[in-house]
């Protein structure tokens, strides 16, 4: 059997410290994008976990006086408890210290090892270091006062018998991976930067340390420790089965879609399809990078103290609010800065007056006029163009989400609610209740305004599953919203008349600015 899921993954975490909205934000675009893959009803596998191995946890465990072992067990949870609240669905958490990860460490290094062309071969290493990136760097490349060029911090000078890998022989393959495949890499700036990596020279890198134990060791020469990023990248091939399941490493493998921030490109696309190439494995299909979520400018981070618990907004803004902000105001691709105020109006108009009064004001008027029953709807009682403006904003939603264009893709789905909000300004309901003799135009208006809004709970549900069940649970129309599909089942005409709804609590309560 060949590929038949849709496979994508986060970064898998550094747990040294507690996550931040940076972090976050990867989590939700992933879990976003996942979650459309499955409301069209593909087979999804999305990966997310954590990285526990390599310098800087062994570090980060000492400072707390722990061992390593026992510090990333102490830190873990705190990470799964932050996706967990921001109803982040991965099917597999993988840890990089779980026993099946340390077998397919062990399994690629060999392949490589043993795949007769010396491609890792022991040498000797002395350079710059950066313990936060886990990066040997050039002294070029670094800022004035030999400082992290990420991470602003100094660099370490080391110097250490290292196995390497021949990188420097991938160029060409590379290459003609890239040429062959332009989407391999999006967006297009950051293919062009890794072309200009690749063109101007690849130079083999240490794939082992001795300098310190914490991590897998060499199959073949237990002194050395696998390098952190080797050890890290092999997690996608790890939980697609690559060392105990073939079969599902056959229908899983090549991932869809590795979802990163711009920082870890080039060890995503240049590095790691190297490291496959060598093993026999064919590498991802895409590699998306995004920006940075910034502060005054600056990549917000635990280093420089920017960096925002994702409680802290959760708790204020609630959990559909925060994922439908962060996606709808930060363009997937570009940094954006994140700013209090913005939260707060975006909020406020699309949500809270946006979709949230679209559905308080129809569901209030199906009370008082139809006790909650969606009515039958007379032919050419209620007029719209709503059907057609559905079926246009569903097929731009479908092209952008499939092109990872996410901001557009709300922004396209927008335009139902700003439709249908406008429609019963046009149409005044309320008005239309207060005559007799205009009861089948009430009832078509209703109606209309009625299946829009199941039609947008189904559409939203990637974005917001909370907030997109309790509008289903409002609608009276029962089951999970995230069992529905599409297209078949935002088709106009779904909602059956007799209906029972009920206008619950807001779906978005506004907030105040401080
Ligand atoms: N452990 C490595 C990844 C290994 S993947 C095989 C790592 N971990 S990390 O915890 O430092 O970063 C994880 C992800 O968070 C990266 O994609 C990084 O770009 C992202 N972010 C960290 N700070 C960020 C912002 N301020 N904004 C957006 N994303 C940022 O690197």
């Amino acid at each position: 059997m060949g590929k038949d899921v849709f496979y994508i993954t986060t970064p898998i975490y550094y747990p040294n410290d507690v996550p931040h909205i940076g972090h976050a934000y990867n989590a939700v675009a992933t879990d976003f994008i996942a979650r459309y893959h499955r409301l069209r009803g593909e087979e999804v596998f999305h990966l997310t976990g954590t990285d526990e191995h390599g310098l800087k946890l062994q570090r980060a465990a000492e400072a707390a006086g722990m061992t390593p072992q026992a510090w990333v067990d102490a830190m873990e949870p705190k990470w799964r408890e932050v996706w967990a609240r921001l109803d982040i669905a991965y099917d597999v958490y993988i840890r990089t210290t779980e026993p099946r990860h340390e077998e397919a460490v062990r399994k690629i290094l060999l392949a490589v090892y043993e795949n007769g062309r010396d491609d890792i071969y022991l040498g000797h290493y002395e350079g710059l270091y950066c313990v936060s990136c886990e990066l040997y760097y050039n002294e070029a490349d670094l800022l004035p006062g030999e400082l992290c060029p990420i991470h602003e911090i100094p660099v370490e000078y080391f110097r250490e018998d290292n196995y390497f890998f021949r990188l420097s022989a991938y160029a060409e393959r590379l290459l003609e991976h890239y040429e062959r495949n332009p989407s391999a890499v999006e967006p297009e700036t950051r293919r062009n930067e890794v072309l200009s990596v690749i063109r101007s020279g690849l130079q083999d890198f240490s794939i082992s340390r001795t300098t310190f134990d914490w991590g897998v060791r060499l199959p073949w020469d237990e002194t050395h420790i696998n390098y952190v990023w080797f050890d890290a990248l092999t997690n996608y091939i790890t939980a697609a089965g690559y060392a105990e399941d073939p079969d599902r490493f056959a229908r899983v493998w090549p991932a869809n879609i590795h979802s990163i921030g711009k920082d870890i490109l080039r060890q995503h696309a240049v590095y790691w399809p190297a490291m496959l190439m060598a093993a026999g494995v064919e590498p991802p299909m895409q590699v998306w990078a995004h920006g940075f979520l910034t502060v005054g400018g600056k990549k917000m981070s635990k280093t420089n103290a920017t960096g925002i618990h994702p409680f802290e907004l959760i708790d204020r803004f609630g959990v559909d609010s925060y994922r439908w902000f962060f996606m709808r105001e930060v363009q997937y691709g570009q940094d954006g800065s994140f700013s209090y105020e913005a939260m707060v109006d975006r909020h406020n108009a699309d949500l809270a007056n946006g979709l949230g009064n679209l559905a308080s004001r129809v569901l209030a008027m199906l009370g008082t006029s139809y006790a909650g029953v969606v009515p039958e709807p007379t032919e050419g009682g209620w007029e719209a163009d709503l059907p057609d403006v559905i079926v246009q904003a569903v097929e731009r939603y479908d092209e952008h989400l499939l092109a990872v264009r996410l901001t557009a893709g709300l922004a396209a789905i927008w335009g139902i609610v700003s439709r249908a909000n406008q429609y019963l300004v046009e149409k005044e309901p309320w008005q239309l209740a207060k005559d007799p003799a205009r009861g089948d135009e009430l009832a078509g208006v209703l109606y209309a305004a009625t299946e829009t809004l199941r039609i947008l709970a189904i559409l939203i549900q990637p974005i917001m599953p909370a907030a997109a069940q309790r509008l289903w649970d409002q609608l009276g129309l029962g089951g999970a919203v995230d069992n529905r599909r599409v297209p078949s089942d935002v088709a106009w005409g779904g909602l059956k008349p007799g209906t029972v709804t009920s206008k619950g609590e807001a779906l978005f309560p506004r907030v105040e600015a401080d």
